[in-house]
C-alpha cells in the first residue's frame, strides 16, 4: 500500500514520471524531504509540467498531494506553482495539503548560497543556488523558521527580524547587500495569506491512511548519490535522500513501507561539481546530452553525462531496500553501436566499493565495463517487453541480474503512457 520513489543516482533519473504513474492508484501523493533544488517533469500529451515543491501526483484524480514536514519551502516557487496548477485546472483546495512543520527557505538563505560559492571559487560545488544548504543548516542549528511561525504572524516578525540582522551582519562579510527586512516581510506576509488555507497537520492524514489501507506514494527527490551522510560529501545536497527519510520527513513508520521502486536512468546524468567515475566527455556525450534533452529542471544548466554505474547504483538499491527498478530514458541510448555499463570499481589495481570511497578515490579509480551491442530500431511506440529489439532485452536483463532485483517498468519516452510494464 506506501510505495516510495527513489532516485538511485545523481538525480533527474526520470522519477516525476514515475511517481505520476504511481499516484493513479494512490489517495496520497508525498513530498518528504530537500526542496526546490528539485525539478521532477510529468509530460502529459502536448503539455509539460515542472514540479519542484509540489508532488507530481497531482495531476491525478485519485490522490491528494501533501509536502511533508521534511521538505523546505520556499514560498514565492510555491505560490507559483500553485498559480499555475491552477491555471492549468487543478483545484488545490481539495487537492493539497502543507505541513506546519516545513522550513522555509528565506532571501537571506539564498543570499548565503551564492555567497559561499562565489568565495569558493574554483571550489564552488555547484549548487542550484535556491538557499538549500543554509536553510538545512539554519534547521539544524535552531535558527530555522517554519511555516508553524509563519502562521503566528507577530512572533514571526520578532523571529524574522532577528535572524534577517545576523544573516546581514554575515552577508556584509562577502560585501553582499543587506536583506531589505521591512520588504520581506510584506512580501512573506503576501505569501502567508495565499498558503494559510493549506497547511495542516499531516502525521494524522496519513497515519489514518495507513490504517485503512490507503494507497500512498512517497516521491524521493535529488538522488541517492546527493545523499548528506553517503555522498562523497561536500558534493551533496542537504537533505537525507535515502529511504530512511521518509520516516523523518513524512512521519510513516518503516515497517509500514511496502515497495521502494528505485528509479534509474539507462546512463547518468550529473548537474554541479563532484567526481563522476563513467562521465563521458566525448562525442557520445554531446549525442546524449542533446538527444536525452539534458539540461537541468530547475537551473537549465547543461548535465554533465555518462554511462550506467553499477557499482554505485548496486549500492544505492542495498541501501534503500529497493525492492523494484524502473528504467528511463532507454529510448536516448537507440543508435549507440556499444554500450558501456559499469560492473566494479579498480584502485590501484584492487577492486574498491562505491561505499569506500571518497571523493578523492572517485576521482582517480578505473571503472570496469562491460559492453554490449546497441540497437537501431525506434523503440518509444513498443509496449510489450519481448518486442523490445533483443540485444536491448539482453542489456536490460543483464541490469536487472546484476541487482538481483526485478525491472517493474521501462520508460521509452517521456510522455505519461512510454511505458513497458513487466
Ligand atoms: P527527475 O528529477 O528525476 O524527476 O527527472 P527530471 O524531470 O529532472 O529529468 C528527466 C527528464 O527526462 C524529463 O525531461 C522527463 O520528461 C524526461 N523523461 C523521463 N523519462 C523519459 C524516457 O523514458 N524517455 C525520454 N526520452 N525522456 C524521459
Ligand atoms: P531532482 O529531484 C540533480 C545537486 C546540485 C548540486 C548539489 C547541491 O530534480 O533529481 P543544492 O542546491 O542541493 O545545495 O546543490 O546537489 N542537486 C541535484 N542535481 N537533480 C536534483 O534534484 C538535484 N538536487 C540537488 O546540482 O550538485
Ligand atoms: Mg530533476
Amino acid at each position: 500500500m506506501t510505495t516510495v520513489v527513489i532516485g538511485t543516482q545523481w538525480g533527474d533519473e526520470g522519477k516525476g514520471k514515475i511517481v505520476d504513474v504511481y499516484a493513479a492508484d494512490a489517495e496520497y501523493t508525498v513530498r518528504f524531504h530537500g526542496g526546490n533544488n528539485a525539478g521532477h517533469t510529468v509530460v502529459i500529451g502536448d503539455n509539460k509540467f515542472s514540479f519542484h515543491l509540489v508532488p507530481s501526483g497531482i495531476f491525478q484524480p485519485k490522490t491528494t498531494a501533501v509536502i511533508a514536514g521534511g521538505v523546505i519551502v520556499d514560498l514565492e516557487v510555491l505560490t507559483d506553482e500553485m498559480k499555475l496548477l491552477q491555471k492549468a485546472g487543478v483545484r488545490l483546495t481539495r487537492k493539497l495539503i502543507i505541513s506546519p512543520r516545513c522550513h522555509i527557505i528565506l532571501p537571506y538563505h539564498k543570499a548565503l548560497d551564492h555567497a559561499y560559492e562565489n568565495a569558493r571559487g574554483k571550489n564552488k560545488l555547484g549548487t542550484t543556488g535556491r538557499g538549500i544548504g543554509p536553510a538545512y543548516s539554519d534547521k539544524v542549528s535552531y535558527n530555522g523558521l517554519r511555516l508553524y511561525e509563519l502562521m503566528r504572524w507577530d512572533l514571526f516578525v520578532e523571529k524574522f527580524t532577528f535572524q534577517a540582522k545576523i544573516k546581514n551582519k554575515i552577508l556584509a562579510t562577502f560585501d553582499v547587500p543587506a536583506i531589505n527586512i521591512r520588504k520581506e516581510l510584506q512580501k512573506l506576509k503576501a505569501f502567508r495569506t495565499i498558503i494559510a488555507p493549506y497547511v495542516r497537520d499531516v502525521y494524522p492524514i496519513l497515519i489514518k491512511a495507513i490504517q485503512k489501507k490507503q494507497s500512498i506514494v512517497l516521491e524521493g527527490a535529488h538522488g541517492s548519490m546527493l545523499d548528506t551522510d553517503w555522498s562523497p560529501y561536500p558534493f551533496s545536497t542537504g537533505s537525507n535522500t535515502l529511504v530512511g527519510a521518509v520516516n523523518i520527513g513524512a512521519g510513516i513508520p518503516i515497517k509500514h513501507i511496502d515497495t521502494v521502486v528505485g528509479v534509474v536512468k539507462a546512463y547518468l546524468s550529473r548537474v554541479g561539481g563532484g567526481p563522476v567515475p563513467t562521465e563521458l566527455t566525448d562525442k557520445t556525450a554531446d549525442l546524449i546530452r542533446e538527444r536525452g534533452k539534458e539540461y537541468g529542471t530547475t537551473t537549465g544548466r547543461p548535465r554533465r553525462i555518462g554511462w550506467l554505474d553499477l557499482e554505485a547504483v548496486k549500492f544505492s538499491c542495498e541501501i534503500n531496500s529497493v525492492t523494484k527498478i524502473a528504467i528511463t530514458k532507454l529510448d536516448i541510448l537507440t543508435g549507440l553501436k556499444k554500450i558501456n555499463v559499469c560492473i566494479g570499481y579498480k584502485l590501484r589495481g584492487k577492486s574498491i566499493s562505491y561505499s569506500s570511497c571518497g571523493y578523492e578515490e572517485l576521482a582517480c579509480l578505473t571503472p570496469v565495463y562491460k559492453t554490449f551491442h546497441g540497437w537501431s530500431e525506434d523503440i518509444t511506440n513498443i509496449r510489450k517487453f519481448n518486442q523490445l529489439p533483443k540485444d536491448c532485452q539482453v542489456y536490460l536483463r543483464f541490469i536487472e541480474k546484476f541487482l538481483g532485483i526485478p525491472l517493474c517498468i521501462v520508460s521509452v519516452g517521456a510522455e505519461r503512457s512510454a511505458n513497458i510494464y513487466l
